[in-house]
C-alpha cells in the first residue's frame, strides 16, 4: 500500500461491505415502491459507494454530484457549496448517498440547501454512521452499520487523501 500501511487495522473486507448495500438496497426499494429516485453524492468520499449502490439498486434513477467545504479543523467556517447540483430536483424524490455521518454539519448545510428545491422527499442513506460524534442532531434514514467513534479509511475514505483506492475498510490505530 503506502504510507498508511503500518498504521491501519482491517476492519470492513470487502464481501461486509458488498452485503450492506445489498442490505440497503432492498430497503430503499421497498421504500420508493418503482418510483424514479435522484441519488446525490456529495464529493469525494462517497465515490465508490455510491458507483457501487446505484448498481446494486433496482430503481428507475439519477445521479449527481455536490461538493460542499470542508468544516474539518475550521471552527466557526462558513459550510459553502463548492459545486452545485445540476439537476432539477423539484418534486422530486432525492436520496442523498454518503459514506460517512460523523458530526453530521455538512449534511445538514446540505439538506436544508436542497429542500430549497422543493423536492417531493429528501432522506439520507449512509453506509456507515458515528452518532457519537454528532454536533447537529441528524438522523440518517438508511443506515449500513452503525460504527464507533474511531477514524476509518478506504473505499472512498481517506486520511489526507491517502487511501480512498482501498477496496477494504480499516481503522487507524491510534
Ligand atoms: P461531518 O458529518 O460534517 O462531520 O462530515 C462528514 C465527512 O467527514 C464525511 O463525509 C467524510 O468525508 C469525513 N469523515 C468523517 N469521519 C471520517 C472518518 O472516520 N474517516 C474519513 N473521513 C471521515
Ligand atoms: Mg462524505
Amino acid at each position: 500500500m503506502d504510507r498508511l500501511k503500518d498504521a491501519i487495522v482491517p476492519y470492513l473486507t470487502q464481501k461486509e461491505i458488498k452485503d450492506l448495500i445489498k442490505k440497503l438496497a432492498r430497503q430503499v426499494e421497498s421504500e420508493y415502491k418503482d418510483q424514479e429516485v435522484v441519488l446525490v453524492c456529495p464529493l469525494k468520499g462517497s465515490i465508490l459507494f455510491i458507483a457501487d449502490f446505484m448498481r446494486e439498486l433496482n430503481l428507475p434513477q439519477r445521479v449527481d454530484f455536490v461538493k460542499v467545504s470542508g468544516t474539518k479543523g475550521q471552527t466557526g467556517a462558513p459550510v459553502k457549496i463548492i459545486k452545485d447540483i445540476s439537476l432539477n430536483i423539484t418534486g422530486k424524490h432525492v436520496l442523498i448517498v454518503e459514506e460517512i455521518i460523523d458530526e453530521a454539519k455538512t449534511l445538514s448545510f446540505l439538506k436544508s440547501r436542497l429542500m430549497a428545491a422543493n423536492p417531493a422527499s429528501l432522506k439520507i442513506i449512509t453506509l456507515l454512521d458515528k452518532p457519537a460524534r454528532r454536533v447537529v442532531n441528524l438522523k440518517p434514514d438508511f443506515v449500513g452499520k452503525t460504527i464507533e467513534d474511531r477514524f476509518v479509511v478506504g473505499y472512498g475514505l481517506d486520511e489526507g487523501e491517502i487511501g480512498r483506492n482501498y477496496p477494504d475498510i480499516y481503522y487507524l490505530k491510534h
